[in-house]
């Protein structure tokens, strides 16, 4: 395909497709043995490709409002931005109605479960240290630098794999936008996943890449304390990993956060990445950081923007399908488009199929304290 937008020609490759006969023989009829996982798009099997090379294929269970050729050309764009922190995405399969996604498999998973799973792969500071600096780097690529800039929309530990030699590979970046059909940024529907939703996006649906920064402030924190952003297992007033980061910033003792299962870390390292991450998860997407910037401060290129007001973060949602989600902002109707909500261990997990429409109450950390 080629494009003239007025001033520049460019050329998207058509995507490889793959027949649904070798994904099928390649993942043993998407056998449950070879399930890695599930999220808001559908099931994800390990798989073999008939050149021996190991895929992950992601059968998107939820219908797209896109035609074919749009899906095609989405696809296509999704293919064509690379980068070392980037998962390659090698092709896709359109057969009927079945669509599939398959991506480069990464054999050492994903952070959340490197991080707050079984603890089999146990990542040292200096390697933490490097996943934060990769994943930032991926998403300045992602905002700033690559010629079709994308917001992720669900920047999250499980959407950042890890490779052999445990370097990070941001996930899923695009997808969120198969399901996008409005030209506005303000989306009706929220995808992503809360605990790791800046509150405007949140609430309002207001979405610019200042979204993605917040969620990458909260994977920060996660990979410096090696626990998730909620946990209703400890102490109160460590329950909200933010609310905690902030507490202990305020009273000088940020360095708390540290991970105990950490024998050495590098002080000044884990204090920028802090720091970093107190900034990037700002109520206001103004007081957040480019993800450019995040790099050059974390790298120890620029020094830290001193942090002075708490992060926003949403501790408290209600469910009710009396009202209408995201009235205040969304301009188009979202009879069609609505919300779904599930909820499994502690995590609430947004994603879009059709759904009968959600009202969201959120308060703020914080707030009336
Ligand atoms: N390319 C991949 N290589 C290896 N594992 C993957 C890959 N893609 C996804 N996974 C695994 O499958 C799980 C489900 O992925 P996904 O459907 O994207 O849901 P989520 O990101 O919400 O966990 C992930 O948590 C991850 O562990
Ligand atoms: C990544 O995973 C593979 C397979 O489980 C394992 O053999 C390897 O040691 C892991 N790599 C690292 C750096 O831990
Ligand atoms: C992780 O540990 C739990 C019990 O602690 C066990 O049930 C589960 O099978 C383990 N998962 C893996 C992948 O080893
Ligand atoms: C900590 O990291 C900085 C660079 O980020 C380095 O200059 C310093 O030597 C490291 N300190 C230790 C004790 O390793
Ligand atoms: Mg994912």
């Amino acid at each position: 395909m080629v494009f003239y937008d007025g001033c520049s020609i460019f050329v998207l490759f058509i995507p490889y497709t793959f027949s649904y006969a070798e994904l099928k023989a390649g993942t043993d009829d998407f056998s449950p043995i070879n399930k890695l996982g599930e999220g808001g798009f559908g099931p994800v099997y390990k798989g073999m490709l008939s050149d021996a090379r190991a895929v992950a294929v992601k059968q998107l269970s939820v219908a797209s409002h896109q035609g074919k050729s749009q899906f095609v050309a989405e696809i296509a764009t999704i293919s064509a931005v690379q980068h070392r922190n980037l998962v390659k995405l090698y092709g896709c399969c359109i057969e009927g109605d079945k669509r599939l996604l398959v991506y480069e498999y990464l054999e050492n998973n994903s952070l959340d479960q490197a991080l707050f799973g079984n603890k089999t792969l146990f990542l040292d500071w200096s390697t933490r240290f490097e996943i934060c600096l990769g994943v930032a780097r991926g998403l300045t690529y992602l905002h700033e630098e690559s010629r079709v800039r994308i917001v992720h929309r669900d920047v999250k530990a499980s959407n950042i794999l890890l490779d052999s030699d445990l370097v990070p590979k941001i996930s899923d970046f695009g997808l969120a936008k198969l399901y996008d059909d409005k030209k506005t940024h303000i989306s009706t529907r929220v995808a992503g996943t809360i605990g790791y939703l800046a509150p405007e996006y949140a609430m309002r649906g207001h979405l610019t890449e200042k979204a993605d920064v917040f969620g990458f402030g909260v994977v920060a924190l996660e990979i410096v304390s090696g626990r998730s952003n909620s946990d209703s297992s400890l102490e109160d007033d460590k329950v909200y990993l933010l609310e905690w980061a902030w507490q202990l910033h305020e009273d000088n003792r940020g360095l708390e956060l540290v991970d105990p299962s950490l024998s050495t870390c590098n002080e000044s390292e884990a204090k920028r990445v802090i720091d970093v991450a107190l900034l990037c998860t700002q109520t206001s997407p103004n007081l957040r950081p480019p993800m450019s910037r995040v790099v050059a401060m974390l790298s120890g290129d620029i020094e830290v923007t001193p942090v002075t007001t708490k992060p926003g973060y949403l501790t408290d949602w209600k469910f009710s399908d009396s009202t209408t989600f995201l009235s205040a902002d969304a301009s188009t109707s979202n009879t069609d488009q609505s919300t779904q909500f599930s909820s499994s261990a502690g995590t609430t997990q947004l994603s879009d199929p059709n759904y009968t429409p959600v009202n969201v109450s959120a308060s703020m950390l914080g707030e009336g304290r």
